[in-house]
């Protein structure tokens, strides 16, 4: 295929003290589609996804997205496109406690200025779209993780990104709620268009995705992107 790429990554490197992570990794991403990023443990997929990010400054590398050199961004700047453009999913939901769930989904909105009533209407949307309108009224301590984990993905395409960023999505769910969680996030970004690049270590979860990239010892092995 010929479409530019929407975020593209060359060279990044990465080390933590004297442990490298990230050896020249290369990577692109076009919109829309849906990557997975498998590899052992410890082989670099979180450091890689928080580079592309823009959560962790590689040491070297550069990193374009949609035209603009990420790297050469002030911190505002990287905070303010981060807010816009990605959306994000960890592991555990990693919803705020002390907040209802529909508060949780309607708080990126609420960062980006947006009226309580009007957060609110869209966050309600996403939470059925879902399936965890039920949860609206209730703290992420008094759901269960397949919710939580729903409602941290109505969390992260309510402010309808562009790449949503997944770090092991469904790696604290069971087989069956990893699916569901799975099939939803990729309809609903194939409803968007938004792009999403997805850690995981189970094959089960990298089906739902476009194509797979391996990382392996700090490197990348992108078949499709290879010169
Ligand atoms: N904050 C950190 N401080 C020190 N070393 C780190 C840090 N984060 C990662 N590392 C090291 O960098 C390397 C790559 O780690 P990374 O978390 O990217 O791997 P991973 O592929 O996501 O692993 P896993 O599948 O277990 O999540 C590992 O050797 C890890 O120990
Ligand atoms: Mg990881």
């Amino acid at each position: 295929m010929t479409t530019a790429p929407l975020l593209r990554a060359t060279g990044l490197t990465k080390a933590y003290g004297a442990t490298p992570a990230l050896c020249g990794a290369d990577f692109a991403l076009r919109a829309g589609e849906v990557v997975a990023v498998m590899g052992p443990s410890g082989s670099g997929k979180s450091t890689l996804l928080h580079c592309l990010a823009g959560i962790v400054r590689p040491d070297a590398g550069t990193l374009t997205y949609d035209g603009r050199e990420l790297t050469a961004l002030s911190d505002a700047h990287r905070s303010a496109l981060r807010r816009t453009d990605f959306g994000f999913v960890f592991q555990f939901g990693q919803l705020v406690p002390e907040l209802t769930c529909l508060e949780n989904v309607a708080l990126p909105l609420r960062l980006g200025g947006e009226r309580r009533k009007a957060a609110e209407a869209r966050a309600t949307e996403w939470l059925a779209r879902l399936e965890v309108d039920d949860t609206a009224g209730k703290r992420p301590g008094e759901i269960s993780g397949g919710q939580g984990q729903r409602v941290a993905v109505a969390r992260a395409l309510v402010t309808a990104p562009r790449v949503i960023f997944a770090d092991e999505p469904t790696g604290a769910l069971d087989s069956l709620n990893g699916e569901r969680v799975m099939q939803l996030l990729t309809d609903a970004s194939r409803d968007t268009g938004a792009a999403v690049v997805l850690v995981t270590h189970e094959a089960r979860v990298a089906a739902y995705s476009d194509r797979e990239i391996v990382v392996r010892d700090g490197s990348v092995r992108d078949a499709e992107w290879a010169a």
